[in-house]
């Protein structure tokens, strides 16, 4: 991890955009400079401009932004419904035959769905939603894969008002439990199964152990799949059955723009989960807005945004963005290697598509296996390649180019978070490209790299990356913790701190070095360090754990506990494999250590804080750093 001040040196290649991407691209690079200069000294007026042009609103807003530091509302007073945007609007004028969504899995099952079909089914759903008492505000937690389905019961929920709270089903019982308990979910809608590189997994024992006895949950709504058999539970409802029972016709409420419409738990320095809440208009705004100009997307274009329902990048771009603005997605069920290195490339020469938006642990993993994968297919779709999720390395960046891309695509990363609810440092599609570089801010976003006293940095230094004021689709709160809100604010001088080390360099353009914090990125997946060592400890042989992560060639990191066994515990390779599958009980596969290490004591602060920058630092074989601090 590079330390703050560091110089790095200033890494070369340029790639200017394809001409036939500049060519058709929604923004140029003279307009990004002129309209992100405009964004962020007037971005009352940009935003309103904008909002007049690209949504519908039953009401106009009295304020565009109001802003009492730290906290910040949108679009004041307006009524709408994000629901209307993404389906009914598009409905009524003349394009419900456009397929919205073209689904496939591991199976090559395919279903492909209208904006009219999905408007019909949301309607149906919100109808039924209703007819079982949910209301305006009302929380409801998924335990879904990436299906319609999931997503006609995601808009239903949106469209009446109810909050969804989406818990990635690949998280474990005691995970989605604790989310469910801190959310008061009152209704989970769930799936029997999942298909992940050929085996059928069982969701059904999951969701129900996490809500025995559940006091808030109120009923459980499962969606069989094709094949299964399930016998309901008391208080468990069928899916299909369900949806069926209400009616077609549903108008959009108005709805505030700032009634919440949804809490996403993502991983922070403590073992809780923060609830991240995002809320109707300024969000729709934003992610609609970033659809259209990071990926240039146009009418007839083809998406696919390979994330999973359960992350930021799904809520933002498989559903809202792309619905809003009235897209053709393809969405795929299961592993990406699964049957064999080239079902994906077969999916994008079989859909044509043209904008391809994934993570570089992906893109890492696809390197490994060879370009002659790749290179089996017709990917002369693809105009755009999107990355997400972790610094892509300049190596894996060049592959992506050149297997996948032909050189004839533009290389566009995207630095966001879960928090910012859409992109926030683009490399728009019509500008320059640097390897390894994330790019410039999007509009309204006043992005900047400082050191600890919040002043700039010098070029190419690394500091810390910082935003200014707060943009449309900035998270209005964590749910019941306003006080975990405040500190995204609070904590270095009056602006918004991701937690993220950065460098920008002469020409503006900001590379990512990873977190600052606490925090570890595993294959694009945001851990605390704090909720692997909780569930650590939870083990009875396990006194304490302090967990770091490691470079990793695919996923970016890898996570290695340092862990004290209790007094007269025999450390056997046995309770090591164990130890790490107690930690996948309790969060969930994605946070299980890849190394376990018994130590006899850890290094601490004098107040008693691991000092995991030390471990690391041991690990790796680097300098130790400042250890004044250091107890002993
Ligand atoms: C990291 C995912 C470098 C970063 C959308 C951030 C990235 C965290 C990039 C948020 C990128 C995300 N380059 N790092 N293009 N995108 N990150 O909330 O550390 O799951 O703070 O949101 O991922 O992860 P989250």
């Amino acid at each position: 991890m590079a330390e703050s001040n560091q110089i790095l040196s200033q890494s070369g290649s340029v790639y200017p955009a394809p001409l036939h991407v500049v060519e058709r691209a929604w923004i140029s690079p003279e307009a990004y400079h002129e309209m992100h200069k405009r964004s962020v000294t007037d971005p009352e007026g940009f935003w309103g401009e904008l909002a007049e042009k690209e949504l519908e609103f039953f009401q106009k807003w009295d304020k565009v932004r109001e802003w009492n530091y730290p906290n910040y509302k949108w679009f004041l007073n307006a009524k709408m419904n994000i629901t209307h945007n993404c389906l009914d609007r598009h409905v009524r004028d003349g394009r419900g035959d456009k397929i919205a969504f073209i689904y496939n899995n591991e199976k090559n099952e395919e279903e492909k769905i209208s904006y009219a079909q999905l408007l019909t089914r949301v309607k149906k759903m919100a109808n039924a939603l209703q007819n079982l008492g949910l209301q305006k505000g009302d929380r409801v937690a998924f335990y879904m894969p990436l299906t319609l389905e999931q997503i006609v019961a995601i808009l239903a929920c949106a469209r009446i008002g109810v909050v969804h709270t989406i818990i990635f089903a690949g998280f474990s019982a005691n995970a989605l439990r604790m989310r469910c308990e801190i959310a008061e979910a009152k209704v989970v809608f769930a799936s029997t199964s999942t298909s992940r590189r050929g085996n059928d997994i069982d969701l059904m024992h999951v969701v129900n152990e996490a809500v025995e006895g559940l006091k808030c949950v109120q009923n459980v709504i499962v969606h069989v799949r094709k094949g299964d058999s399930y016998s309901f539970k008391s208080g468990q409802l069928d899916y299909q059955t369900l949806l069926e029972s209400g009616s077609e016709n549903h108008e959009a409420p108005a709805l505030d723009a700032e009634d919440p419409l949804f809490i996403l738990y993502t991983s922070g320095t403590t073992g809780k989960p923060k609830g991240v809440l995002h809320t109707q208009a300024g969000y729709n705004l934003f992610t609609h807005f970033s659809t259209r100009v990071s990926f240039d997307l146009h009418e007839e274009d083809i998406f696919w945004c390979t994330a999973d329902t359960g992350w930021i990048t799904g809520h933002s771009y498989i559903v809202y963005g792309p619905l809003s603005l009235g897209v053709t997605s393809v969405i795929v069920e299961g592993a990406p290697t699964f049957p064999n290195p080239g079902s994906w490339w077969a999916l994008v020469e079989k859909y044509k598509v043209n904008v391809f938006y994934t993570a570089p642990t992906a893109v890492r993993l696809f390197m490994k296996l060879g370009a002659e994968w790749p290179n089996k297919y017709d990917l002369s779709s693809l105009r755009i390649l999107g990355s997400v999720g972790e610094p892509i390395n300049p190596e894996a960046w060049e592959w992506y180019y050149e297997a996948i891309g032909r050189k004839n695509v533009a290389v566009v990363d995207t630095w966001w978070q879960t928090e910012t609810g859409g992109h926030m440092i683009v490399t728009m599609p019509s500008m320059d490209q640097k390897p390894g570089k994330a790019g410039l801010p999007f509009f309204g976003v006043d992005a900047d790299v400082v050191d600890r006293q919040g002043n700039p940095v010098a070029p190419n230094a690394v500091g810390f990356l910082v935003v200014r004021q707060p943009w449309p689709s900035a998270l209005r709160t964590c749910y019941g913790e306003p006080e975990r809100f405040n500190n995204y604010w609070m904590e270095m001088k009056g602006f918004y701190y991701p937690g993220d080390f950065a460098t920008k360099d002469e020409d503006g353009y900001i590379t990512i070095l990873g977190r600052a914090d606490d925090v570890l990125n595993v294959s694009g997946h945001r851990i605390g360090t704090a909720e692997v060592e909780s569930a650590l400890v939870a083990h009875e042989s396990i006194a304490e754990a302090a967990v770091i992560g490691k470079p990793h060639p695919i996923k970016g990191e890898s996570i290695k506990a340092f862990v004290i066994a209790m007094n007269g515990v025999q450390v056997t390779d046995q309770l090591i494999q164990e130890v790490k599958d107690s930690v996948a009980k309790e969060l969930g596969k994605l946070a299980q250590p890849d190394e376990i290490e018994f130590v006899e004591g850890l290094p601490k602060t004098r107040s008693g804080k691991i000092m995991r920058r030390v471990l690391k630092a041991k690990e790796m074989g680097t300098e130790l750093g400042d250890t004044s601090t250091l107890e002993d």
